[in-house]
């Protein structure tokens, strides 16, 4: 009789097909949100998985546990200089439904004008790119490096490369670059981007967020209101955490608008992703604890095959949690930064 597939299921009923993988906790931009300003301890290339090891697990994710998805981010994915290859192995690979996974990047787009077209020869499918704003000083003052000139460059190769939809991710921090928020919907208007307004989340350095201070998606919403026509978009948004707005400027240029409201509106109820860490490491939530997590990386290298290493996998997505709790009384920031876990 042929074995029941594998599933990465958990107990009240979401089944993971999203697999987001961190190739590095290393970053050339020092974002307040997300890192401190002299950066962090980072993780020792011997304890980071190697391009091997990373191919072995996206590999049992895709053909054993019905992974249909793959995104590679850090920290700054393309710090790893085998990127094209680790896309390329993971392209090769069919899900269960026959096909490669849809295979993307979340990156600050540092150095990409030099690689966008071999990514995408790699097989790469498309990319999302983190600019917080199109003002050169509240871009500077927000990732502490005064490089949006390379970021643009990257979002162009990525275009001419043909890496789309091309999306850009701009966390909204009180104070900084909520100003110039209108002027970011313009520039992705301009070029077919499509945009999407990120809440921040408790997982920088320790003491950067607090509740009462972070910019919510309504206030940027009535923000937004002030200068474009916004309707709620009709495609169903299924495990997507952006909520997609029409945007329609004073002179009839529309486009859509994404808000990814994970603190005042969550989606966990919808979630379908599973984490591996740099370290090898299975979070089955962003705001797992250090204590939930499962080292694949130790099994591996204890000699494990592929079918141990999927039930283990299983096993610890089978204890995801409901939601983050990050409204609940007794709520503790995650022990690692969003750079370690991989956005
Ligand atoms: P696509 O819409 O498929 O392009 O992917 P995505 O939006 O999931 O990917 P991306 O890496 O660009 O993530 C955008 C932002 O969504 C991240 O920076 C996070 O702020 C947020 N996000 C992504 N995944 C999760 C998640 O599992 N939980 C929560 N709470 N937020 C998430
Ligand atoms: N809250 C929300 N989003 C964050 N990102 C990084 N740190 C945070 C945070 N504290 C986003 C970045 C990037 C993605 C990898 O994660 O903007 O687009
Ligand atoms: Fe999924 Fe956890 Fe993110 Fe909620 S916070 S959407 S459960 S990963």
């Amino acid at each position: 009789m042929a074995s029941v597939p594998l599933e990465l299921a958990d107990r009240f009923g979401r089944v993971a097909r999203d697999l987001r993988v961190s190739l590095t906790d290393r970053c050339n931009l020092r974002c307040t949100y997300c890192m401190p300003a002299a950066g962090l301890e980072w993780i020792p290339t011997e304890q980071s998985l190697d391009d091997a090891e990373v191919i072995r697990l996206v590999g049992i994710g895709v053909e054993k546990l019905g992974i249909r998805s793959v995104r590679f981010t850090g920290g700054e994915p393309l710090l790893r200089r085998s990127l094209e290859d680790i896309v390329a192995a993971t392209t090769r690979l069919r899900t269960d439904e026959g096909r490669a996974p849809a295979t993307a990047i979340t990156t600050n787009a540092l150095g990409l004008d030099k690689r966008a077209a071999g990514l995408a020869a790699a097989g790469l499918d498309r990319i999302n790119v983190s600019l917080d704003s199109t003002d050169r000083a509240a871009f500077a003052e927000l990732t502490r490096r005064d490089r949006l000139g390379d970021v643009l460059a990257g979002i162009d190769a990525a275009l001419e490369a043909g890496l789309s939809p091309v999306k850009v991710n701009s966390v909204v921090m009180p104070g900084v670059n909520e100003d110039s928020a209108c002027d970011l919907v313009r520039f992705c208007l301009d070029r077919g981007l499509q945009l999407r307004f990120i809440e921040q989340m408790p997982l920088g350095p320790r003491g950067e967020w607090t509740r009462e201070g972070m910019v919510t998606a309504r206030d940027l919403l009535d923000r937004l209101a002030r200068e474009f026509t916004l309707r709620p978009a009709a495609e169903p948004r299924g495990s997507a955490p952006a909520a997609l707005w029409d945007v329609t400027d004073a002179s009839g240029r529309s486009g859509k608008v994404g808000i990814i409201a994970s603190v005042t509106h969550p989606f966990c109820g919808a979630c379908d992703r599973t984490r591996l860490t740099t370290d090898g490491a299975v979070r089955s939530c962003l705001f797992s604890a250090a204590a939930e997590e499962v080292s694949l990386r130790d099994m591996m290298r204890a000699g494990a095959s592929d079918d141990e290493l999927a039930e283990a996998w299983a096993a610890a997505m089978w204890n995801k949690k409901p939601g983050h709790g990050i409204d609940d009384v007794g709520f503790l920031q995650p022990e690692r930064t969003m750079s370690e876990i991989g956005g």
